[in-house]
């Protein structure tokens, strides 16, 4: 039973795209790290990290402030250098294309499959030159992508692969967790996720010499934990600076509210899957949208985001229309995503262009992602259903 409180930002009725689930527990645990007098990266920084990788079933977890931090200093620590070209995705968050250009490197882009929305392993092997180091797929919305296929690629050509996992928090692709398997993993905690600790982030790594690197650019390039020094209160600046890092440490405070989301993950989850499932059965034989699930092997989903393909030739109004008559009748959705490759800044530092990469242009233009949260009740969900049916019969 979901014990979050209800209360939230939002006005009466209205039904978001998605908020947070955070328990009363939760609540009083952050009050009594903030009662504690150690509010930075410290002993519960510590726990929650082997509490994601008991959970995860995997061997090293670095937290970070974000998951955009953490796919920039993945790419630091894993040793691609600046220059190199990281194959990804144009169907994503501007956050997996921007980290690869702060760690200095090139994205480029590959197209994705209609099926799934997640990047097409011939497209990737269609772009792989000599300069290629890295590919960085996205489960998007939480489906993954087929990773035997990109492990293949990257195995055949000497490619690490970062996995951009912020959607796949609790998702499985044959059996098997993400972050349990592979290379690297990052996972994002903004709100919006399937766990949150209000911003942060974390890395799987496999390498302990690379997670030792990371450790040491998300804080300055000390060698050394300030909660390590602080446990032995030696009082001497025992440390040494072995790069010039960044300043991107989790606080304790973040950590609390993720060990008690952590706690509550499968639950959470759990609901996110229903209602994905509710939504699937609803749109099935439904010709005016397309659930871009279809993977072809076994997967379990984190359920993280629902999105639809509108059929545009089975409707009067733009998918804009469409969300504007949602937000109308009080439900949040969102064109999530705009292909990458088309804003501005791609588009003159890397030359990308329209008809560049015409399935995730195509699922752009078509795109709908529809309210998706643990305590999303049976009614609001019928009434999006219902509601969204009536705007698409217009
Ligand atoms: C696919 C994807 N990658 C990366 C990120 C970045 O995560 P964060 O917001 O934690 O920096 C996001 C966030 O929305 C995302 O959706």
């Amino acid at each position: 039973m979901l014990k979050a409180k209800k209360q939230n930002m939002h006005n009466e009725g209205f039904i978001p795209l998605s908020i947070p689930s955070i328990d009363e527990e939760t609540i009083e645990e952050v009050a009594k790290v903030l009662r504690s007098g150690w509010l930075t990266t410290g002993s519960i920084n510590e726990r929650f990290e082997r509490a994601l990788a008991d959970y995860m079933g995997a061997p090293l977890v670095m937290t970070t402030t974000s998951g955009t931090a953490g796919i920039h200093l993945a790419i630091v620590a894993s040793g691609i250098e600046p220059g190199s070209e990281i194959i990804t995705t144009p169907f994503t968050f501007v956050a997996t294309a921007n980290a690869i250009v702060h760690a200095g490197c090139v994205p480029v882009f590959a197209d994705v499959d209609l099926n799934t929305l997640n990047i097409s392993p011939k497209a990737i092997e269609d772009k792989i030159t000599s300069k290629t180091k890295a590919i960085m797929p996205v489960h998007y919305a939480g489906v993954p992508v087929d990773m035997d296929a990109v492990y293949k690629i990257a195995a055949s050509h000497n490619l690490r692969v970062i996995e951009d996992s912020a959607h796949a928090f609790g998702s499985s692709y044959k059996g098997k967790k993400i972050g349990s398997f592979g290379d690297i993993q990052v996972f994002s905690f903004h709100p919006i996720k399937n766990i949150t600790t209000g911003e942060g982030g974390c890395v799987v790594f496999r390498n302990e010499q690379e997670a030792d690197l990371f450790a040491q650019m998300r804080f300055h390039g000390i060698n050394r934990s300030i909660w390590d020094r602080f446990k032995k209160q030696s009082g001497r600046l025992d440390y040494d600076v072995v790069c010039p890092g960044y300043k991107l440490n989790m606080s304790d405070i973040q950590s609390v509210i993720g060990l008690y989301q952590l706690k509550r993950a499968n639950e959470m989850n759990n609901r996110r899957r229903e209602i994905s499932a509710k939504y699937s059965s609803a749109f099935e034989n439904w010709d005016k949208v397309f659930v871009p699930d279809k993977a072809l092997y076994d997967f379990t989903r984190s359920g993280h985001l629902f999105p639809v393909l509108i059929d545009l030739k089975k409707t009067s109004l733009s998918r804009d229309e469409i969300i504007a008559r949602l937000k109308e009748h009080n439900i949040g959705s969102i064109a999530y995503y705009y292909p990458v490759h088309l804003f501005t800044y791609y588009r003159e530092k890397f030359g990308y262009k329209l008809n560049d990469f015409p399935e995730a242009e195509d699922a752009g233009c078509r795109v709908i992602c529809l309210p998706v949260y643990p305590d999303m009740t049976d009614d609001q969900q019928d009434f999006v259903i219902a509601t969204f049916k009536k705007i698409l019969k217009e």
